[in-house]
């Protein structure tokens, strides 16, 4: 049986996370359920140079990623009887990254405004591995609330806030952005070599272009 990772994309800044995170899974094999809300078209866009259109979704994901798509499912966010939407629909778990405001909020109170939204609330109910990527700053009382509210949920509060250690003062965009991917993927349990593992060992030597 099919049993994909949802994989949501909302509309905060940091699409290379959402872009390295779908690589990573993809890269590991594992069967990618895709949906990007409305507004993450307008931060794809505004961060890439890149559509999304619902109806060219293969070659408009594709020229994104810049790679193959394996075994990915595009649902549109607006397709609220989309598989995603229902618990009876097999799934290992769901990732939202980035996680704006908006959908932490609308994740936190059962909203649903959007298949993300719901697909959230989906696998939190399920009991399915969730986990939430925020990006902003700074950030309100209500903003605070609802990742805690979040968090007793079960979902994984995994905030969009690179550590330096694995690459080091000069350590690259990319790997900035792998680093917080890589933490994703660990909460996820999904195997990657993203990040640079801490070894005990300050000031150990560290590989300029990073990796492992
Ligand atoms: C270019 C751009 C960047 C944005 N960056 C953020 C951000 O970093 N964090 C955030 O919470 N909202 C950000 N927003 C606002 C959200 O897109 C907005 O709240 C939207 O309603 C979120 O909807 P969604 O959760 O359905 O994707 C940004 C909007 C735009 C257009």
């Amino acid at each position: 049986m099919r049993e994909p990772w949802v994989v949501g994309v909302s509309g905060a800044s940091g699409t290379p996370y959402a872009k390295a995170v779908l690589t990573g899974l993809l890269d590991a094999g594992e069967a990618v359920d895709l949906v990007i809300s409305r507004a993450a078209r307008l931060t794809i866009l505004d961060e890439t140079g890149a559509t999304v259109r619902d109806a060219h979704w293969k070659d408009d994901v594709g020229a994104w990623l810049g790679r193959d798509l394996g075994d990915l499912t595009y649902w549109p966010a607006g397709d609220l009887a989309a598989g995603p939407s229902s618990g009876s629909y097999p799934a290992r778990g769901m990732v939202v990254v980035p996680a704006s405001t908006a959908a932490c909020a609308g994740i936190a109170i059962g909203l649903s405004k959007d298949l993300l939204q719901r697909a959230a609330e989906v696998n939190l109910k399920e009991r399915r591995r969730t986990v939430i990527v925020p990006r902003e700053t700074p950030v309100t009382r209500s903003h605070l609330e609802h990742l805690i509210a979040l968090h007793d949920a079960g979902a994984v509060v995994l905030p969009a806030s690179p550590g330096f250690y694995g690459s080091g003062a000069q350590a690259t965009a990319q790997q900035l952005i792998d680093f917080i991917a890589g933490k994703a993927l660990d909460a996820m349990g999904v195997e990657h070599t993203l990040l640079t593992r801490w070894k005990g060992e300050l000031n150990a030597q560290r590989n300029p272009l990073g990796g492992p």
